[in-house]
């Protein structure tokens, strides 16, 4: 082979050519399909910009009811994998339900989506963007000891999320048209973000030729994570610890600042990022919508807006220019949902399901070759087989 080049983190390497997320990390400007994230965020909804992503162009009146339509055919899912899910322990984390319902779901739809088969093609995604939130709700119904419910196709693909997650069957559970509106807000916003690490794992594991429901599933593991989607649980745990020890800003402040802590602010910094991130602004924005349409409040939000300015005034953030990302306001939206803290991953995989499905798309139809980066060895020359005895 010839030259290999290191580049650990990827921070350097192009792994592929992609028409589907234009970001400008330098002046934080985030675009899907050419369209800016604020116009998407403001006048489409999150079922339009899942088309819009996945195949390219906004849908007509009637692409998009076809969408639809077709997705609501898809939402039941195999009676059968309710044994899989009883078999989880009630402390089970949401995401390694999620994860592992998801490949679960190759074994009853054993379907090689094929690309070059524009039908199988399109009955793939729409299973999957229709079984995907019944997952995700049941994840959290499992962990919460509730019924696993069904979607109701009377509602719409965002109000389905809330209401398979805490309706209860001795009670009708009412969907709150603002709450509607703010998850379908964040779920735009987390509708792709080009090559990061859950959407590199699963062009990745596509590019085996292994399936769809597979490699999304391996996606859901990547971001996972705490320094990747993970981190919007771990901005509310560590608002929360702020507010437990006295509201003390400052010393969370230092602490991240001090390279002998491994503690990092959570929620803060980002790979391409070097301004503010685009979401984290309007997130910013819908957290203060939300509580002024709830007629409520929280202590966290507070302390989060505090944290901010304070770390925007700070040295050490200004000249590595770490600004808040999108996880650091999107919990505090959650959780006035009355989503729990373990289960904001869970929403963050919904949003992004979209983004994974258009990449694996565009991975297939663009006949890329088999990821396999290259590596230089630094370990033992060869030196001679000794037997256990001799050892
Ligand atoms: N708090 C304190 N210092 C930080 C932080 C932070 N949140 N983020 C980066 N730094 C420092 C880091 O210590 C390093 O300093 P030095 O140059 O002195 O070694 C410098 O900034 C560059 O950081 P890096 O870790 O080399 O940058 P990266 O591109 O490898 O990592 C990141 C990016 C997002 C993993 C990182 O900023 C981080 O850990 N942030 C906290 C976790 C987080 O919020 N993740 C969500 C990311 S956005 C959306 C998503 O993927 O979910």
């Amino acid at each position: 082979g010839g030259l290999i080049t290191l580049d650990s983190g990827f921070k350097n390497t192009g792994a592929c050519e992609s028409k589907i997320t234009f970001l400008d990390g330098e002046k934080g400007i985030l675009r899907h399909r050419g369209y800016s994230i604020e116009d998407l965020a403001k006048g489409s909804n999150f079922l339009e910009v899942s088309y819009l992503v996945i195949f390219g162009e906004l849908p007509t009146k009637a692409q998009y009811e076809k969408f639809e339509k077709d997705i609501k055919r898809h939402t039941l899912l195999n009676e059968e994998m309710k044994n899989i899910i009883d078999g989880y322990p009630k402390s089970a984390h949401p995401m390694g339900i999620l994860s592992s319902m998801t490949c679960a779901l190759t074994a009853f739809n054993p379907i090689t989506v094929n690309v070059n088969d524009p039908v199988a093609l399109y009955e793939g995604i729409v299973k999957i963007m229709a079984k995907f939130p019944v997952l995700a709700a049941w994840a959290h119904s499992k962990t919460h000891g509730m019924p696993l419910n069904y979607a109701d196709n009377s509602l719409g693909y965002v109000e389905n999320i809330l209401n398979m997650m805490f309706k209860i069957p001795t009670e009708t559970y009412k969907i709150n048209p603002i709450a509607v509106k703010a998850l379908d807000e964040l779920l735009i916003l987390h509708a792709d973000h080009e090559q990061n690490c859950s959407t590199s794992t699963v062009r990745i594991v596509g590019s085996s030729e292994a399936g769809l429901f597979a490699s999304i599933s391996a996606g859901v593991s990547a971001l996972w994570g705490r320094l990747h989607g993970g981190a919007n649980q771990a901005v509310l745990e560590m608002l929360e610890a702020i507010q437990n020890d006295g509201g003390d800003v400052e010393k969370y402040i230092a602490k991240a600042k001090d390279k002998d802590d491994p503690f990092r602010l959570m929620g803060f910094g980002h790979r391409v990022y070097k301004n503010f991130d685009p979401r984290a602004r309007l997130i910013k924005k819908a957290a203060d919508e939300l509580f002024e349409d709830l007629g409520t409040s929280d202590p966290v939000l507070a302390i989060a807006k505090h944290l901010e300015k304070v770390a925007l005034e700070d040295e050490y953030f200004a000249e590595k220019k770490l600004y808040p990302n999108v996880d650091f306001y999107s919990g505090i939206i959650y959780r006035a949902l009355g989503i729990p803290v373990q289960m904001f991953t869970v929403m963050f995989a919904i949003g992004r399901l979209p983004g994974w499905i258009a990449q694996w798309r565009e991975m297939r139809l663009n006949k890329e070759p088999i990821g396999r980066p290259r590596q230089l060895y630094i370990g033992e020359p060869l030196r001679p087989f000794v037997p256990m005895d001799k050892r």
